[in-house]
């Protein structure tokens, strides 16, 4: 039996579909649903693959009502590599969303798959949706080269500013965060037994914006004296006190060694800013603080049994062995610290140790985290009185991003509007 004459054919789909004329290609499919998967002779193409490359959102939702295949090509290429190649993303998105079968790891006849051609693209947003497709899962992204241009792609610098009392003016605190993608591609929390693969301290916590403006309204109490960070992560506390304020010095420590590394690369970003305050950074693990409080008890019997008259008050000195920290800090501060209440004791012993008696802890935490109300108890049981804990102002949110509008600092700083904080000021009893 012969075609009725004006049926359409697969070449008129193919047509619709290039050109974006969704009315048609809907009205098409409507009366010759045979041919939605119709393949062009010369590539192997399917309409899908014309309407994704070009952005035609209307004509691929009307491919997927129709319900269009997701086919390769004759070179291996499927519509999604080719959304991709196009730096469509909402084809991407709308594709990832329909054909649940897509793996975004597959590579066409040449080697190359939709991740690569999103890296090659440079286009975050593809890229995010593929990464963080479940087809996407972290064993099977071995390609070391993708890993060093995601890191590229991740790496964010922020200028914060703080007002200054005179009018008009701003105290200037850049940071670089590198983990935009990175947070919601890998596991980022390293837990108790491996604090050093935590990647939490890539990003800026909104509690740390918290703290670096308690620290700017601080200032003049901590002069002169000598601060240490826990937990640092970017630095954007501590590096907004150096600036600020004029603390003896200022030491930035965290268990990861990204982090760290990160931390190295904040502080030169702002070297310049901190007058006389010696700023510097350190690896320096919670965990490790039973290795310390041995080798300081070792130390001092040695001290005690050469220099039996030696007995200088003042002396404060810790003896650590793990990275740099060998004394006792007048003032430790830290940001959202602690998010699981089996890290309690390791951070409350950590903090013992390297707090002076009498020494001020200062610390911001939002309401809702693990293991807060044992953070409290415990610091209670072990020598320190609580001072305060407080509230922050609600101008201690405040978008302090430097040309960045309230919703762009929302994506940046996603928690900081939302999340309600604590200041809590804890000191060690003499
Ligand atoms: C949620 S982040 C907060 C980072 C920063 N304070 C802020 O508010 O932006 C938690 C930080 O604690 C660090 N951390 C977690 N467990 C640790 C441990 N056992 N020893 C040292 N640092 C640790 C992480 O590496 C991370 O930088």
């Amino acid at each position: 039996m012969s075609e009725p004459k004006n049926l359409v054919s697969g070449e008129h789909i193919l047509a619709f579909a290039r050109s974006g004329d969704a009315a048609n290609l809907s009205k098409a499919l409507a009366s010759n649903p045979s041919v939605v998967d119709y393949k062009s002779s010369s590539n192997g193409c399917t309409a899908l693959h014309y309407a994704s490359v070009n952005g035609h959102v209307e004509c691929v939702k009307a491919l997927i009502k129709a319900n269009a295949s997701h086919l390769p090509n004759s070179s291996g290429n499927t519509p999604l590599q080719w959304a991709t190649q196009g730096k469509q993303h909402k084809v991407v998105n709308l594709l990832l969303d329909k054909y649940e079968e897509i793996d975004v790891l597959s590579q066409n006849f040449f080697g190359k798959g939709a991740l690569s051609e999103a890296f090659d693209a440079g286009d975050v947003d593809t890229l995010t949706a593929l990464l963080t497709h479940h087809s996407a899962s972290e064993e099977k992204l071995v390609n070391k080269e993708d890993a060093k241009k995601l890191n590229a792609l991740t790496e964010m610098m922020h200028v914060f500013e703080f007002p200054k009392s005179k009018p008009n003016e701003v105290w200037v605190v850049k940071v670089q965060e590198k983990a935009i993608l990175e947070t919601q591609l890998r596991n980022i929390l390293g837990g108790v037994e491996n604090a050093n693969k935590d990647k939490t301290g890539l990003s800026i916590w909104g509690a740390s914006v918290v703290l670096a403006r308690w620290l700017c309204d601080l200032r003049e109490n901590l002069k002169g004296l000598t601060v240490l960070e826990l937990g640092a992560g970017c630095g954007l506390s501590g590096l907004s006190l150096g600036v600020v304020g004029s603390p003896k010095t200022l030491t930035l420590t965290d268990a990861s060694p990204d982090t760290v590394e990160n931390l190295q690369h904040n502080i030169e970003l702002n070297q310049g800013a901190f007058g006389e305050t010696e700023v510097s950074c350190c690896s320096l693990q919670w965990g490790d603080v039973n290795k310390w409080q041995e080798s300081r008890k070792d130390k001092q019997k040695e001290h005690q049994q050469q220099e039996d008259d030696d007995d200088d008050a003042g002396e404060q000195k810790a003896n650590a062995r793990s990275s740099s920290i060998d004394t006792v800090f007048d003032v430790v501060i830290g940001s959202d610290l602690v998010y699981d209440k089996e890290v309690v004791p390791l951070f409350v012993s950590a903090l013992k140790c390297l707090l002076t008696p009498k020494g001020n802890f200062y610390y911001t935490t939002a309401v809702n985290r693990a293991g807060r109300a044992e953070l409290a108890n415990l610091l209670l049981k072990h020598g320190f009185e609580m001072v305060s804990v407080m509230k922050p102002p609600t101008s201690y949110r405040r978008n302090p991003l430097r040309g960045v509008s309230q919703g762009e600092c929302d994506l940046i700083l996603t928690d900081l509007k939302q999340t309600e904080y604590q200041l809590w000021h804890f000191r060690r009893k003499a």
